[in-house]
């Protein structure tokens, strides 16, 4: 997919000769004060619901141009809004685009469920399970739960033992070109959300698929628990062995975040603190880069040189939303997240000074918008307000016996026939096809980046 944001070249240089003005008119924010946090959440929040246009006539409600998943981190973001703000303007939007992609129940609908990525599918299933852990009102036909449990259900069945021992295949389907990939956002994903359901539902068989995936993920080069490098994918042809490493920030989060809740949810094994330490110590190291005085996120890989593509401008508000909740379920992390989250959110304000109508750059440590305009860069604004906010008030996700009523499906998405979720035995036609389609960009997937081409 890999859509290029917008780039005024000209508008770069007219933004940083108004730094100072920007200073006067831009999006002020005191990291203080509560009232100003929600102020600069809910004019990014409007950034973010203006270029919306999936509830608009003639739009499919959810379905973004050129993307699907990115709906999910969208409403994700607005779900957590509405919680910390209490502003309802946008839930009408919000629950109608979340249920009307909700296909049979799993995050699977017909229209773009055969060209899906299991990472796709899983952000929307992450975007249920915070409403169902956020008291979002229930609308529509499926509670937010069974959502969750629908995606869950779907993807372990996509469990691929018969390579590398275990793990999900990053595209659902053998036609498409990454089939031959087992990364981490896939698995890291499921096992977020496998801890997610586990702590929500205090159902033991959530916590031992989160402890089977991370434990997959550590016996490939995908994980490495001595020094918690998180790379990107692996591929089956050796068997998992050769590594993609590049350095996302949002691979690291995943993990974080369902290290965090396993480890509220065991009530603090030594298993999970330690993963969650060691984790969060790389993380803040790489993404808080020295350079930038150590406080402010970046994007690594891609902000220096303005390669960063529409997916990868919303990874690292993803990340923020997930300290956030880490600093919460995991209290003595509380402090080392903290200054992170605000050095971030005043930076990022800074950036929120475009176009003469606050529109937020890619780069916060520029500490200017930067030229770049788009809804990602929008999203990702609302998130590192919001994720401020969450610290802040310590919001403790709600569990089945602490006030979550979400009801429950188990079963969910298990009568999805529209959809095949069992992975149908591979015929030799579909390897030589998925090999076929592969071999043309092997050696750039495996040596440069897997492209998150996980929207159509
Ligand atoms: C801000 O301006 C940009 C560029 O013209 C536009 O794309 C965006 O929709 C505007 N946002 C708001 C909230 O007006
Ligand atoms: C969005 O669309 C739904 C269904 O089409 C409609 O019920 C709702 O009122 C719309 N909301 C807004 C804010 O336009
Ligand atoms: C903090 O959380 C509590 C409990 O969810 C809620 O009542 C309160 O409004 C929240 N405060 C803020 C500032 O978000
Ligand atoms: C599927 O496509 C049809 C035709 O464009 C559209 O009306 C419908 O809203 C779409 N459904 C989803 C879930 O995207
Ligand atoms: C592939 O890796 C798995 C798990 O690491 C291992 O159990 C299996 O023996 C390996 N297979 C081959 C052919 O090397
Ligand atoms: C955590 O502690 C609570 C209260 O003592 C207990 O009910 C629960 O079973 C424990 N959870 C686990 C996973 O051991
Ligand atoms: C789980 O999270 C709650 C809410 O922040 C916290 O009070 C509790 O101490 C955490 N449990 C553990 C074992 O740290
Ligand atoms: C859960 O509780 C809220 C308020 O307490 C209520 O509005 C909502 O309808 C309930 N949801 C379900 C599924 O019972
Ligand atoms: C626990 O979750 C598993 C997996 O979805 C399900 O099969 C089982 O019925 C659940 N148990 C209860 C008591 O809900």
């Amino acid at each position: 997919m890999a859509r290029p944001g917008v780039w005024h070249g000209w508008k770069k240089l007219v933004a940083a000769l108004l730094v100072v003005a920007n200073a006067v008119h831009g999006l002020e924010l005191d990291i203080s004060s509560t009232d100003s946090l929600k102020n600069a959440a809910s004019t990014a929040a409007y950034g973010t619901m203006h270029m919306y246009g999936g509830n608009a006539t003639g739009a499919i409600p959810g379905k973004l141009p050129g993307t699907w998943w990115e709906g999910g981190a969208l409403f994700m973001a607005m779900i957590e809004y509405w919680h910390e703000t209490g502003d309802t303007t946008y839930n009408n939007e919000v629950s109608v685009g979340m249920q009307w992609q909700a296909g049979a129940g799993d995050y699977m609908p017909s229209n773009w469920s055969s060209y899906l990525g299991n990472d796709d599918q899983m952000f929307w299933g992450l975007a249920a399970m915070t409403a169902a852990e956020l008291e979002y009102p229930a609308y529509g036909k499926y509670s937010w739960l069974s959502l969750a449990q629908g995606v869950f259900n779907t993807q372990v069945a996509r469990w691929d033992p018969s390579t590398c021992g275990g793990g999900l295949r990053w595209q659902i389907w053998a036609y498409e070109a990454g089939y031959d990939l087992k990364n981490t956002i896939s698995n890291g994903g499921l096992f977020q959300l496998a801890a997610r359901l586990a702590y929500y539902t205090n159902n033991a068989t959530y916590a031992d698929w989160a402890e089977k995936i991370f434990d997959w993920c550590a016996s490939t080069p995908l994980l490495n628990t001595e020094t918690w490098n998180v790379a990107d994918s692996v591929g089956v042809e050796d068997n998992c062995t050769t590594q993609g490493n590049n350095q996302w920030s949002y691979n690291y989060g995943t993990f974080i975040s369902g290290a965090a809740y396993m480890y509220n949810y065991t009530n603090g094994t030594t298993k999970w603190e330690k993963a969650v330490n060691g984790l969060l110590g790389v993380t803040l190291n790489t993404f808080f880069p020295a350079k930038y005085g150590g406080n402010i996120m970046s994007e690594i890989l891609c902000e220096p040189t303005e390669i960063c593509n529409a997916n990868e401008i919303l990874f690292k508000g993803l990340t923020a939303a997930w300290l956030a909740f880490t600093s919460v379920l995991v209290p003595s992390t509380y402090s080392q997240i903290i200054p992170k989250l605000q050095g971030s959110a005043e930076a990022a304000a800074q950036s929120c000074t475009g176009n003469n109508n606050n529109s937020c750059g890619v780069r916060w440590y520029t500490k200017a918008w930067d030229g770049w305009t788009g809804l990602e860069e929008e999203v990702s604004g609302t998130n590192i307000f919001v994720a401020n906010l969450i610290a802040n008030n310590r919001t403790r996700p709600v569990t089945s016996t602490t006030g979550g009523n979400s009801t429950s499906d188990p079963t969910a998405g298990q009568d999805d026939h529209s959809t095949s979720t069992k992975l149908s035995p591979i015929t030799t036609g579909d390897k030589v096809g998925a090999g076929f389609l592969t071999a043309g960009f092997i050696t750039f997937w495996m040596g440069l980046v897997v492209w998150m081409v996980i929207g159509h």
